[in-house]
């Protein structure tokens, strides 16, 4: 069987404050999986990658937006048709998993911003998380207004009113909110009619070269396995552009250290597909978007622990450039979350960068007015052009500063 009528085609980010309701949400809106597979690849991957698959689908016959629904049985008896199926992409709302959001954040192509409507707006989260999808210029936002069966009307209305002032002018200044209780699936009609109209599936090109953005990667052998059933390494991620096919060659950069008479140097990998997992089926061909997961030939334990987590695979040769140090351009924000000034970037400071899925430190080796040249302890593997998150240390932990643009 292939199941690709199922594959998903759009990621969405799941991003707000802890607490606010994310996983709550995924629950009410994912159902159960109409098609049961053992396969362990399917388990490891949909459990490690942390995110979830839903099927929208809409009920003939009736109105909006009453219509929407994740049943495959309408309230009117008829069958459901479906939608699109899109992945949720959970990103942590814990504040030292910034940087796991902000790689997340480089494969969303829209949000879903959740705001509990039972405490004061914004949280620290709330906050940061936004100015995250701003920067990276994620524009396709709803606005999740959770919680609602904990509050009164008047307190909703006030609640209303404070996300309002809050998003004006952010990129979710025009996002639609929807009050919702994700617990009591309340309003989960409307919240699906709002994610089809604000998250369009972007165009892609299905005939370019593919090119997958590794998210995580495991080994999803179980203890004590014997050689003769090791399954080769898994990566976890999206498919940007392209198609995959079972028994393609594949390409990862920036690849492995190697270490040769005291110098280190990343080599890229080559192996090929033995197998797809996409939309919770075992497939034999996947298209872009969606989240997916891939087996390949490579031995477990390079792929174990997300230890190719933020590298770039595809056809060999294919892949853009490996940089050791760039030039960036720098767009600084003005102040960080919570008030402080940011001030300009020196030379010799460490940075965090994040490029696509990969994250890596950088030192400043020069910085002037709008533009600084970092020297990466971990190399990337990135599009001149390509958008780098820009954090700094500030007390005890790595805060967005800015955004900056490869340039050479
Ligand atoms: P992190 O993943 O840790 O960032 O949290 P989260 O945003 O995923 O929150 P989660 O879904 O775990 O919900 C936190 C708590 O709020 C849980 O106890 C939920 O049962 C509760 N909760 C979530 N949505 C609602 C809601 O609509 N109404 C009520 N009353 N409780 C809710």
């Amino acid at each position: 069987m292939t199941g690709n009528n199922r594959q998903p085609e759009v990621n969405i980010g799941l991003v707000g404050h802890v607490d606010h309701g994310k996983t709550t949400l995924v629950q009410a809106l994912s159902g159960e999986w109409t098609d049961q597979h053992s396969e362990e690849m399917k388990r490891g991957i949909s459990i490690r990658l942390g995110y979830a698959d839903a099927t929208f689908r809409r009920c003939p016959g009736m109105d909006e937006p009453e219509c929407y629904t994740v049943d495959e049985e309408c309230d009117n008896g008829e069958q459901s048709e479906r939608v699109r199926t899109v992945s949720f992409v959970d990103a942590p709302g814990h504040e030292t998993l910034m940087a796991t959001m902000l790689s997340g954040a480089s494969m969303m192509d829209g949000a879903v911003l959740i705001i509990a409507a039972n405490e004061p707006v914004p949280q620290a989260q709330t906050a940061e998380h936004l100015m995250a999808l701003d920067i990276i210029g994620i524009e396709n936002i709803v606005i999740a207004q959770n919680k609602v069966d904990l509050v009164d009307g008047q307190r909703a209305r006030d609640n209303y009113e404070e996300i309002q002032e809050f998003v004006a002018g952010t990129v979710a200044e025009d996002a639609p909110v929807v009050p919702i209780s994700a617990q009591q699936e309340v309003n989960m009609d409307l919240l699906m009619q709002a994610i089809e109209e604000a998250i369009p599936t972007p165009e892609r090109d299905p005939d370019a070269d593919a090119r997958m953005q590794v998210a995580r990667s495991f080994d999803i052998n179980r203890p004590g396995t014997t050689f003769e059933n090791l399954m080769g390494g898994v990566l976890g991620g999206s498919l940007v552009e392209g198609r995959l096919e079972k028994g393609d060659d594949l390409e990862l950069r920036p690849g492995r250290r190697i270490e040769e008479g005291g110098q280190a140097e990343y080599h890229e990998i080559r192996t090929s597909v033995r197998s797809l997992q996409a939309g919770g089926n075992i497939v034999d061909e996947v298209g872009p978007g969606g989240l997916l997961g891939v087996g390949t030939g490579l031995d477990p334990s390079l792929t174990k622990g997300d230890a190719l987590a933020g590298q770039v695979a595809g056809p060999p040769g294919s892949l853009p450039p490996t940089w050791d140090s760039f030039t960036m351009e720098v767009e600084l924000l003005d102040r960080l979350v919570g008030g402080e000034d940011i001030e300009e970037i020196s030379t010799g400071e460490p940075l965090m960068l994040t490029v696509g899925t990969s994250t890596t430190v950088g030192a400043v080796t020069s910085a002037r007015d709008d533009e600084a040249e970092v020297n990466l302890k971990r190399p990337v593997c990135a599009e001149e052009g390509a958008k780098i998150a820009i954090n700094r240390r500030v007390g005890t932990r790595w805060r967005l500063i800015g955004v900056g643009t490869l340039t050479g």
